[in-house]
This record gives C-alpha cells, structure tokens and sequence, in this order.
C-alpha cells in the first residue's frame, strides 16, 4: 500500500487537478446549482431582513406599546417565515439532490473504470481497500459536495449581511465583536488541521478493519478447521483499537471546537452587552438598535461557525476524493491500440517467440525465453510442476498481460495489435476453482454466450456431464447459485465452468487443471464430450494428471519457466527424461 499517507500532504498541483476532476462531475447539474444558489441568496436576504426589522419591532411592540404594529406581527412574521422555510427547504434539497447525483455517477464511474483496468490492478489492490473507498470516502465526498456550497454561498452571505447590518448600527461595537474572528479562525484552524489527519488515518483503518472481516467470512472453514479464532480476532483487535483511538483523536478534536466556539462567542455577548449597556445609558444608542445589533450577532454565530469549519470539510473531502480519485486515474497495464487488427475469423494458430514473463511484485523471471507453437486444431498439453508457469502461458494468452520482450502471434497476429474483446471473445476458460455469481444456473451458464436457448445450455450441460445433477435440483436451471444461492461442490462447480465453457464454442479452448475436481470417470466422460463438441478447435490444456494429457498432439513439459521437453506421449516416454519420470510415478 503506497497510498496511506497520501491524504493531508496534497500539493497544491494536485489539489488542483483533484478540484477540477470533482467539478467536472458538478458540471452537468450546473442548472441545479444556479437555482440552489439563487435560493441561497433568498435565503440570506430573509435572514438579514428579519435581523434588520427586529429592532425597530421589538421596541414598537414593547416600548412604544404600539397595537397596530403587534397585529402586522402576528400576521407578517408567519408569512416571513413560512417564506424562508420554503426557501430553506428548496435550498437544501437542491444541494442533498446535487450531491446525491455526484455521487451516484462518481460511484458508476468507478465501477465502470475497474472493469477495465488490467489483471495487474488487482495484484496490487486488496478488494477491501477498494470496498473501503467506494463506500466510506464517497461518503465523505457526497457531504463536501453537499455542505461547502452551503456555507460557501449560504452562510458567507448571511454573514456579510449581518455583518454589514452591525456596522450600519453601531461599527464601534461591530468592531470590536469582530476583532476575536482571528483568534477564533486561528483555533479552529489548528483543530482543523488535527481532525483532518486523524479522519485520513482513520480511513485506512477502516480498511483494514474490513478487510479483517472479509477474510474471516471467506474462509472461515480454514479459520474454524485450525482453530484460528483467537488469532484471527487477536488480529482484528489490534485494527479495531488503533481505529478507536484515531477516532477519539479526531473526536476530541471536535469535541472541543463546539465549546470553544460557545466560550468566545459568550464572552463577546459579555462585551456587546457592557458596551451596549454604557451606550445606552448615555444616550448614544437606541434600545431598537441594540435589539437588532443582538439578533444581527446571534444570527452571524452559526454561519461564522459552518465557514470556520468549511476548511476543514473541504480537507476532509478532497483527502477522501485523493483517495477515489486514485483508482480513477489508474491506467488499465494491458493496453488496446486505437487501431486495431480484425479478427472476426480465427483459425485458432498460436505462437511464442522468445517470451519473457516476471510479475511485477517478484524478482524472479516466470517464463524465460519461451518459444512454441500450436497448430489449429491442435490439443496441446502443458505439464510440469507447480510453479513452473503452466496458468501464467494460459493467462497470457488471453492477454491478461503482456511478455516483457518478446511476442504472442494468434494467426500471426502480435497479441498486442488485437482488441482483448475481441481476442477474449474466441476463447474459452476452464480453470480449477469455478467463479459462480449470485444467478440462476442458466444464466451462469450462458455468461459467454447471453440468450442462449435453453436446448443448448442442457446440451452443454449434458457434455460435461452436469445435467444431472442440475436436473436434480428442486427448481432445474432456475435454481440460483452463489454466495446467495445453492451450494455446490468442487466438481459439480466445475461442470458447469466446462459447460459455460462449451456453450460459448470458442476457437481456442484453455483448460487450466479444468477436470482436476472430477473423478476419473467423469473425466473420461467430460473429456470425450468435449473432443465430440469443440472437434477442430484449439485446445490448450494444463494437467497433473498426466492419464489427462496422453492423447494431446503435442505435450509441453515446463521446467521454472523454461521448455525443457516438448513432443507426443509416445516421443516423451522414448526419451526417457523429466516426462518418464512424472508419468511412472503417477502410475
Ligand atoms: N499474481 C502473481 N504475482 C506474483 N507472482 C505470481 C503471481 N501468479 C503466479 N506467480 C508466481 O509465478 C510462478 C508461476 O506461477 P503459475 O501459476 O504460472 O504456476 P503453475 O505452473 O500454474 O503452477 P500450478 O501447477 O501450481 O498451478 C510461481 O512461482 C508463482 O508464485
Ligand atoms: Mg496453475
């Protein structure tokens, strides 16, 4: 994880193009938020009316004893308000609606954007990281997007307003409540400048901590089998304690803000009111003036509040948007050229030309200087030990990634000029653990090939000899699988991967371990099958069994990454090398 300290060190040119990115998500509902700023200088204007005439009210009605200006009171002040809740209303469901839409798409977008990033994105990223900031950071971006207009547009408004108002009344006075505001913004800013770490921290931690759970639901049977219970929540514990106190740092940072604020602002009402009071006294201020001098005050306090935290919010925010923004801007490793070539008909050729392979997170090469070719048609067997490349070859040629020099021809074609749509369109995967998803069998069947009819989904089934016990199932094909869904076991997954693998007919057949979950019947079964269905189709096949691979073409026998025998069953016996020894003692 190279990110973690990313969130409050943001440079300036970064905070820029963050800023820039969020916006451009805004662009679209610039209509909304025209109409939600109108509406907030409605709002400001009512407010700073209500301030404006409470004075002269306030001492008609009780000084003066004016009757008929009670009744306008009674009458005017509900139709006031009613207008500024409706305004209020209107204003606030605009900025929920805005930030709701923002948020909606930034979400879209990032789901859009991990399909398709490459093989490599996944390596480095744990899912629950990602989990953590799709749900926990673009929460934190919805309430910026929603808030800071509030008190950028809203409260500074009010303010100005209030603030305008106290200095037409009395700027002495006015002066001298607003000389704390620094002192004020000087202390918020450092709480500020504390919140705002402790929440990036936090966040991290929260992936963490989810991650933690993640695991334990995943494998729990591992968990439960080795009695790993106390590790696995000693673990968690630790997450879960540091996350608590990053949480109460942050708190009692917030915490303190609220009364500080209170402590201040009581102690310039102390100062309005001694002032006020001499003024008063001796006669250079009126009692209507000090009313609405007071109101004007009241008033200011909570949005002065909101705008000395909106630094903060908007720290909070774009750590959180860094965050997201971070996935978003990843670039897919495996890249599709603008031009690509046609591969609408495939024959099905396949060649490596001195391939060289080295994940990225490891030192060690994985495939050194690989060259081999497959005719159409042709079966060819991998085998050779574990960790000796057999599903890197596989994942390679469906262009998970590419060689580090040298090339993979399809047709002749360079791999890298084909689109992977395309390319991935004409093959089909088998591999040892099944993926279901959360659907009916029929549907998890058809994954490769939507709206297939049913007649071939039960044929497929039938070949790889799945239709049985799919049949017996109370609800057939409908039956829904997954983490939601029926149970099934290893071979029975596997069947169906074979069957998703036929329906789809694909020119190149890659089968990684793809019969290693059935018994030895059923594979004689499955593979049979298969040969009759996929006949004159390239089939490239990873197997330890090696009873599996007998009938191949062509067996390649892999060493660490090299090519260290290559022939038919019969020639590979004959020679009497690493093959001859697999195969004599697995039988
Ligand atoms: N995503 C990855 N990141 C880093 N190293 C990897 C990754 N996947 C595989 N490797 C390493 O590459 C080597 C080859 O792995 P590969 O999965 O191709 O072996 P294999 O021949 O299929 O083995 P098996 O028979 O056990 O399936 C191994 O040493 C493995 O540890
Ligand atoms: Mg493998």
């Amino acid at each position: 994880m190279t990110d973690r300290t990313s969130a409050h060190t943001l440079s300036k040119e970064r905070f820029r193009l963050l800023t820039r990115a969020l916006l451009a998500y805004l662009g679209p509902y610039k209509s909304r938020l025209y109409q939600a700023a109108v509406s907030m200088v409605i709002l400001a204007a009512i407010k700073n009316l209500i301030i404006y005439i409470s004075g002269p009210v306030i001492k008609g009605v009780f000084m003066d004893r004016n009757a008929h200006l009670l009744q306008l009171v009674v009458l005017g002040l509900p139709l006031l308000f009613v207008l500024r809740m409706t305004v209020e209303y209107v204003n606030g469901y605009l900025m929920s609606w805005i930030g709701q839409r923002a948020v909606q798409d930034i979400r879209s977008d990032l789901f859009d954007h991990i399909h398709r990033l490459s093989l490599e994105f996944y390596w480095r990223r744990r899912s629950s990281d990602v989990m953590s900031r799709v749900i926990n950071d673009l929460n934190n971006v919805q309430s910026t997007v929603q808030f800071i207009p509030l008190y950028g547009i809203r409260d500074s408004l009010t303010v100005v307003g209030c603030v305008a108002v106290l200095f037409y009344i009395n700027w002495r006075l006015a002066l001298i409540s607003m000389i704390v505001l620094p002192a004020v913004a000087a202390i918020l800013g450092v709480l500020g400048r504390k919140m705002r770490k402790a929440s990036a921290e936090s966040n991290v931690i929260v992936g963490e901590i989810s991650h933690r759970f993640q695991e334990s639901l995943q494998g729990i049977t591992v968990v439960k089998a080795f009695n790993y219970e106390d590790q696995a929540i000693a673990r968690f514990r630790v997450a879960n304690d540091a996350y608590f106190s990053k949480m109460m740092r942050y708190l009692r940072a917030t915490a303190l803000s609220g009364p500080v604020m209170e402590f201040v602002s009581g102690m310039v009402m102390v100062a309005i009111l001694y002032m006020s009071g001499k003024a008063i006294f001796s006669g250079t201020m009126s009692t209507a003036n000090f009313f609405s001098f007071l109101m004007g005050y009241l008033t200011a306090y909570g949005p002065i509040k909101n705008i000395g935290n909106m630094n903060s919010k908007l720290q909070q925010g774009m750590a959180a948007w860094e965050r997201i923004y971070q996935i978003l801007e990843e670039k897919p490793a495996v890249v599709v050229k603008t031009e690509t070539k046609n591969i609408d008909r495939l024959e099905g050729r396949i060649e490596f030309r001195g391939v060289n392979y080295k994940y990225p997170s490891r030192e060690t090469q994985v495939l050194k200087d690989l060259s081999f070719s497959i005719a159409p048609g042709e079966v060819a067997a991998f085998v050779g030990p574990s960790g000796s490349g057999k599903t890197t070859i596989v994942h390679m040629l469906l262009r998970f990634f590419d060689p580090v020099s040298g090339s993979i021809l399809l047709d002749g074609h360079d791999m890298t000029d084909l689109d992977t749509t395309d390319l991935r369109a004409h093959m089909g995967l088998v591999t040892q653990d099944t993926i279901l998803f959360d659907d009916t069998v029929y549907k998890n069947i058809t994954i490769g090939r939507p709206g297939a009819s049913m007649d071939e989904v039960v044929e497929a089934a039938k070949a790889a000899d799945a239709h049985a016990f799919i049949s017996s199932m109370p609800q057939g094909y409908e039956t829904v699988l997954g983490e939601r869904g029926v149970k099934l076991s290893g071979g029975q997954r596997q069947r169906l991967a074979i069957a998703r693998a036929i329906i789809k007919r694909p020119k190149i057949l890659l089968l990684d371990e793809a019969t290693s979950n059935l018994d030895t019947n059923s594979e004689q079964a499955v593979q049979a099958a298969i040969e009759r269905i996929l006949g004159g189709r390239t089939v490239v096949m990873v197997a330890h069994r090696l009873s599996t691979v007998k009938n191949a073409d062509k067996i390649f026998v892999l060493k660490k990454g090299e090519l260290a025998e290559t022939g038919t069953h019969q020639e590979l016996l004959k020679l009497g090398g690493i093959y001859k020894g697999l195969y004599e003692a697995q039988t």
